[in-house]
């Protein structure tokens, strides 16, 4: 993995990191320890800020895994707010069900289970905010399909848009040159889109937030 931030700046920013609730760290530590892919920790203070200050009443998660940034999400959301998180993994659901509880969240977030590219043209209802952490090779298909339930002056927050350091790298190793290409191509559309406002920013894996600036979709 190529590096983003530089060390320094990575360590700095590490020792400063606010007091963290027992539950976070734990599963910081078991996605580390088992390989799950989270999202970084950095990128979720940062998801967390933004939530506080959006103030979204109802919230899509595409891609949950053990419902890490789902529980984050949740806990910054006003009394009467939701979080819909969509998972295709039983396994990945199971485990977050599980944190969820412990995380006393049930009420607050509602789970869907299965494909999300066939999930969405099944919602109803528009959101305030997503956040598409998903399986890169859907990013294009998702995105066009979540911009008709983005409300107008929506966000959408997407994850991993710099790819490990690989999206911009010249050099790509054979096993994430795939992969780099897809985000590459991804980016281009998310920041030429005339429907958003978008901006991607060297946070975490690099997070792209978009605004939705037009409703003709
Ligand atoms: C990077 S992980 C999500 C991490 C999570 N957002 C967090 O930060 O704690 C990606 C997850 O998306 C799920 N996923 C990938 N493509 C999906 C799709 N098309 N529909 C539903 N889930 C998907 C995978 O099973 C995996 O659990």
């Amino acid at each position: 993995m190529k590096r983003i931030v530089l060390q320094t700046q990575e360590k700095y920013l590490e020792k400063m990191r606010a007091k963290q609730e027992d539950l976070t760290l734990k599963m910081e530590a078991y996605a580390q320890d088992n390989l799950v892919p989270i999202l970084n920790w950095n990128a979720a203070d940062f998801l967390e800020v933004m939530i506080r200050a959006y103030k979204p009443k109802r919230v899509l998660e595409i891609g949950m895994a053990i419902g890490y940034s789902s529980i984050r999400i949740a806990r910054q959301l006003k009394a009467k707010s939701v979080l819909h998180a969509i998972e295709k993994s039983n396994a990945n659901i199971k485990l977050a069900a599980q944190y969820i509880n412990k995380a006393g969240l049930d009420d607050k977030i509602k789970i869907f289970q299965g494909d999300a590219l066939e999930i969405i043209p099944d919602l109803k209802k528009k959101y305030d905010f997503i956040f598409l952490d998903a399986d890169k090779q859907d990013y294009e298909k998702l995105f066009n399909l979540l911009l008709p339930i983005l409300k107008k002056n929506g966000i959408i927050f997407i994850d991993n848009l710099l790819w490990h350091g690989y999206a911009a790298a010249r050099k790509v190793p054979a096993k994430e040159n795939k992969s780099a290409q897809v985000i590459r191509s991804f980016n281009k559309l998310f920041m030429n889109s005339p429907l958003v406002k978008s901006i991607i920013i060297p946070v975490g894996d690099g997070i792209g937030i978009g605004v939705k600036v037009k409703n003709d979709c």
